[in-house]
C-alpha cells in the first residue's frame, strides 16, 4: 500500500526561482526510503511540504490516502514525524521528561496515560536513566534520541529525518542510525531519511535523488548507483566499496559491484578461499 504519493509538485520561496519542479514519486508503507541530492537541491523543502509545514504551488500530496490540504492538514500532521539536523534547536522543556511531554500536553493527553507514553517512548530510545535531565546537559546523540522519543510519542506512523545525524561524531551517528533501523525494523514505521550518509543510502530500500529542485533518480539503491555517470552528474558520491571494486577490477582482481563494505569483503574472502 501506498503511504505517500507525490504527483507533479511544484513550489518557490521567490517569485524568481522554482525551488520544486514536478516532482512526483510514491512510497510504500513500511519501507525506508533516503532522499539524496546535493545542497541546495531542495531535499528539506520536499521534507517540510509533505509534513504540512510549506503550502505546495500546484500539485498533490497524499498521505495514507488523504489528500494535504487545510481540512486533512491537522489528522496529516498527527501522522507525520520529523526530527532535523540541529539537536539543540528542538528543546522546549527543561527536563527530557517534560521535552517529551511537550507534544502530548498540546494534544490534552491524561497525566496517568502520558507518565506511560514517556516510560515507552524513552525506553524505545534508550533515554529511561536521563529522563530528570535538563536538555542542554546531554550529548549530541542523547539529544537526538530524546528529540525522535518526543516524535514518537505522538504515534505518528512515518517519520521524516532531515539530516539528523549530520552533526553528530561517529559514535553519535551510528547511535541514531541504529535507533532509526529499530523503529523500521520492530515497529515497522514508514521512514523517510534526507542524508549524505552513503552507508545509510546503501542499507535502504528505496533512494529518491533530487537534482536543482527535480527529481532526477529514484529506485532501489543498486538500481541508483548502477548509472555511475547520472550519479557524478548530479554532484554525488558512489560509495567506497564501488570505487574499492573498481581499483581492485583495475588490478586484475574480478569482482562484482558492492554498495557496502561487508559485500565487498565477503566476496573477497570467497575470491581468496577459491584462490
Ligand atoms: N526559507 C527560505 N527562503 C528562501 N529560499 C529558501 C528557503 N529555504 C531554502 N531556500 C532555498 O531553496 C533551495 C532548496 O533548499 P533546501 O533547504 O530544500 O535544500 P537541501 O537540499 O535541503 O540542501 P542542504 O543539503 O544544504 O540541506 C535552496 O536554493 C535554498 O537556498
Ligand atoms: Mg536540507
Amino acid at each position: 500500500m501506498k503511504i505517500i504519493e507525490v504527483e507533479n509538485l511544484n513550489f518557490s520561496y521567490s517569485e524568481e526561482v522554482k525551488t520544486i519542479q514536478d516532482v512526483s514519486f510514491s512510497i510504500e508503507k513500511g519501507t525506508y526510503t533516503t532522499i539524496i541530492g546535493h545542497n541546495g537541491s531542495g531535499k528539506s523543502t520536499i521534507a517540510r511540504l509533505l509534513a504540512g509545514l510549506l503550502e505546495k504551488e500546484s500539485g498533490t500530496i497524499k498521505i495514507d490516502g488523504m489528500e494535504l490540504n487545510m481540512e486533512n492538514l491537522p489528522k496529516i500532521r498527527n501522522r507525520i514525524g520529523i526530527v532535523f539536523q540541529n539537536p539543540d534547536n528542538q528543546f522546549i522543556g527543561s527536563t527530557v521528561r517534560d521535552d517529551i511531554a511537550f507534544g502530548l500536553e498540546n494534544h490534552c493527553v491524561p497525566q496517568e496515560q502520558m507518565d506511560d507514553i514517556i516510560n515507552e517512548n524513552a525506553a524505545r530510545v534508550r533515554m529511561t536513566k536521563y529522563l530528570d535531565k535538563e536538555p542542554t546537559h546531554l550529548s549530541g546523540g542523547q539529544k537526538q534520541r530524546v528529540a525522535i522519543a518526543g516524535v514518537l510519542a505522538m504515534k505518528p506512523n512515518i517519520l521524516i529525518f532531515d539530516e539528523a545525524t549530520s552533526m553528530l561524531d561517529p559514535q553519535g551517528k551510528d547511535e541514531i542510525k541504529k535507533v532509526i533501523m529499530d523503529l523500521h525494523k520492530e515497529i515497522g514505521l514508514t521512514i523517510l531519511s534526507i542524508t549524505h550518509d552513503i552507508d545509510e543510502v546503501a542499507h535502504s530500500d528505496y533512494v529518491l535523488a533530487l537534482d536543482s529542485g527535480r527529481l532526477a533518480m529514484q529506485g532501489t539503491p543498486h538500481e541508483v548507483f548502477a548509472d555511475e555517470r547520472k550519479i557524478r552528474a548530479i554532484q554525488l558520491d558512489t560509495p567506497f566499496s564501488m570505487k574499492m571494486g573498481d581499483f581492485l577490477h583495475q588490478h586484475g582482481v574480478e569482482v562484482e559491484k558492492h554498495l557496502t563494505m561487508e559485500g565487498l569483503v565477503k566476496e573477497l574472502c570467497q575470491y581468496r578461499s577459491n584462490m
